[in-house]
């Protein structure tokens, strides 16, 4: 394997627990220009990045802090600030243009992750923002109202202990499709259920399931993870919260 796959490949998140040592300011440059040389649809580069060095902030904002964090914001001002300064009109503001300038910031997030790595510096990905009060947030960070929304954050720093395992994935049977889409049958299901199942692979988020009385990882996964689907498909909770937090930002608009 040559050296970018073997990045690629040893790629492991550490879930909060980084030490006290920081990254170098030319590590964070380098892992910011690698993020911007991300593909990016209509060369608009439609995030925002928002590098934070107060841990204290950090835990306050996502509930986990490291060396640095970055939190990348779907984000059109850039864009609609230098039309209005160009004379121009210009409005990205519509589910489109978020889902693809969202695309945009996510792919950024994971080369900015994968720099990380090559150059020897951990991370997590968390949407831990999006579990706070968005107004919080929007307060905390000076986020625009409009065409702005926080997408995801990246933690930086060094791992305080190596992970007891590196985390595995289900069979590419199970997620790849080639040439057309196949809904798995009874007996792949019945294997993916046991891979999940499988200790060694360390699939799920937790190993003690069985402890807990379940008798698959998957059982605990939909009746204690995942929550009750909504019975009628009404919005409320969080979810109510974000498509607030969406028509505000000007990306949600009302059906009538
Ligand atoms: C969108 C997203 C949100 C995540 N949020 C968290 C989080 O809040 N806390 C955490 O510990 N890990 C979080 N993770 C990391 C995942 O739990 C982790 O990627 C997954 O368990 C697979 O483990 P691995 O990355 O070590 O292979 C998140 C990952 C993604 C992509």
């Amino acid at each position: 394997m040559n050296e970018t796959l073997q990045t690629i490949f040893s790629l492991r998140t550490i879930h909060g627990d980084f030490s006290e040592q920081e990254i170098s300011e030319s590590d964070l440059n380098c892992i910011l220009e690698a993020a911007q040389r991300t593909a990016n649809a209509s060369a608009r580069q439609s995030y925002s990045i928002i590098v934070l060095e107060d841990r204290a902030r950090m835990r306050e904002l996502f509930g986990y802090q490291g060396s640095r964090a970055l939190v990348f914001c779907v984000d059109f001002t850039r864009l609609m600030d230098t039309a209005r300064y160009l004379g121009h009109r210009f409005d990205n503001d519509d589910i489109i243009s978020f889902i693809t300038g969202t695309i945009d910031t996510v792919l950024a997030t994971q080369t900015a992750v994968i720099a990380a790595k090559a150059l020897g510096i951990d991370s997590l990905i968390t949407n831990g923002l999006q579990r706070n009060d968005f107004e919080k947030v929007y307060h905390l960070l000076g986020l625009p109202e409009a065409s702005c929304f926080p997408l995801i954050t990246v933690v930086l720093g060094y791992a305080r202990q190596e992970p007891p395992y590196q985390k595995g994935r289900v069979s590419q049977e199970f997620v790849v499709h080639r040439g057309q889409y196949r809904h798995l049958t009874e007996e792949q299901l019945a294997r993916s259920v046991a891979e999940y199942d499988d200790h060694q692979k360390h699939i799920g988020l937790i190993d003690d399931w069985e402890k807990q009385g379940f008798a698959h990882y998957l059982d605990w996964f939909y009746t204690k993870w995942s929550g009750q689907p909504a019975v009628e498909r009404v919005a409320e909770g969080k979810v109510r919260e974000f498509q607030e937090r969406l028509m505000k930002s000007g990306f949600w608009w009302p059906m009538e």
